[in-house]
């Protein structure tokens, strides 16, 4: 039977899975994605990974009908070219011909939220829902729109920056990596709420997180979850914004389903009963009616699963 391999790049670890045609994950395998993230490295140790994969899982080369890959940026999907990827500091990178040279198969590529966004459709939180938004918040904030089954890809391939939304009000916004000021991510992304945490504590708020040596987004949820004002502040800030974007984007796409997934949406429900409020409060009626906000089922998977589904839905 066909496989495909489908890979996840993330600014520090690169995930490659194995998926028949199903869109069952087989096996994965993980490492670092390379110390400095130069693009010739990072390929050497993603097609180091592939291999290994498929070695370790003893399936013949011949069985893998094709290669997928998730790439955090803003891509040119039919050239296979990555123009602009901020959080990995590329410009202009040919993934899809140096991956095809390695691997010798077909790859194809896509942005890693849509990615994860068509892993959620095939059989994750959204299976057999048409018209779906997800969002991965992590470094950046991702977004992946399906309407009426179909990846909303774009005329330049930037349909779905949802993290770039200009959300925030001039007289509060700060620089995004995208060089715009007053984007989404600026607030909900791990980035941001880091950002915002160190600033609060800078200015010399009385919080609990001025004890921690190296916080992170968590230690943030985890402390607001705790009661301490400042990181409840910043958390419902930032639930604020992505409830606000959902409301926009519910007059836009109309999605039934919004799924939230990526390591900030491991907060659970105190998160997602937040930006659930929001959007309600700022959504009208016919708009938001019989639509619901879900957690990623296939979590951190949701990009490899989705990136070896390319070759099935691309
Ligand atoms: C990038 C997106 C990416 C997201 C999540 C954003 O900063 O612009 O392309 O999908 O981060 O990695
Ligand atoms: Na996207
Ligand atoms: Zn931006």
């Amino acid at each position: 039977k066909k496989l495909y391999i489908g890979i996840d790049l993330g600014g520090t670890s690169v995930k490659v899975g194995l998926c028949d045609e199903q869109g069952s994950l087989l096996a994965v395998y993980e490492g670092p994605t390379e110390a400095e993230k130069r693009a010739e490295g990072v390929m050497q140790n993603i097609e180091l990974y592939v291999r290994e994969l498929v070695t370790r899982e003893g399936c013949a080369w011949e069985q893998i009908a094709g290669v997928g890959a998730g790439i955090p940026g803003f891509l040119d999907i039919s050239a296979g070219l990555v123009k602009a990827s901020p959080n990995l500091g590329w410009k202009d990178v040919p993934v899809k011909e140096i991956l095809e040279a390695r691997l010798g198969k077909e790859v194809r590529i896509d942005n890693d939220a849509n990615a994860a966004a068509l892993g959620e459709v095939w059989s994750g939180a959204a299976a057999g829902i048409a018209n779906v938004v997800c969002y991965t918040l992590g470094t950046g904030v991702g977004g992946g729109i399906v309407v009426k089954n179909t990846l909303c890809q774009g005329f330049n391939g930037m349909g779905g920056e949802i993290g770039h939304l200009n959300v925030v009000p001039a007289a509060e916004a700060i620089i995004c990596g995208c060089g715009q000021k007053g984007c989404l991510e600026t607030v909900s992304s791990a980035t941001g709420i880091i950002y915002m945490a160190k600033e609060a504590v800078i200015r010399g708020e009385q919080t609990s997180l001025a004890h921690i040596r190296e916080i992170s987004a968590k230690d943030v949820l985890d402390e607001a979850k705790a009661g301490d004002r400042v990181a409840l502040r910043i958390v419902d800030r930032a639930a604020d914004y992505l409830g606000k974007s959902m409301a926009l984007l519910s007059v836009v796409v109309n999605p039934q389903r919004f799924v939230v997934g990526g390591g900030v949406a491991k907060a659970g429900s105190f998160l997602l009963e937040r930006i659930e409020g929001y959007f309600r409060e700022y959504s009208l009626e016919n708009a938001k009616a019989n639509v619901d906000i879900v957690p990623a089922i296939l979590g951190n998977n949701a990009g490899v699963v989705g990136a070896a589904g390319l070759h099935i839905f691309g």
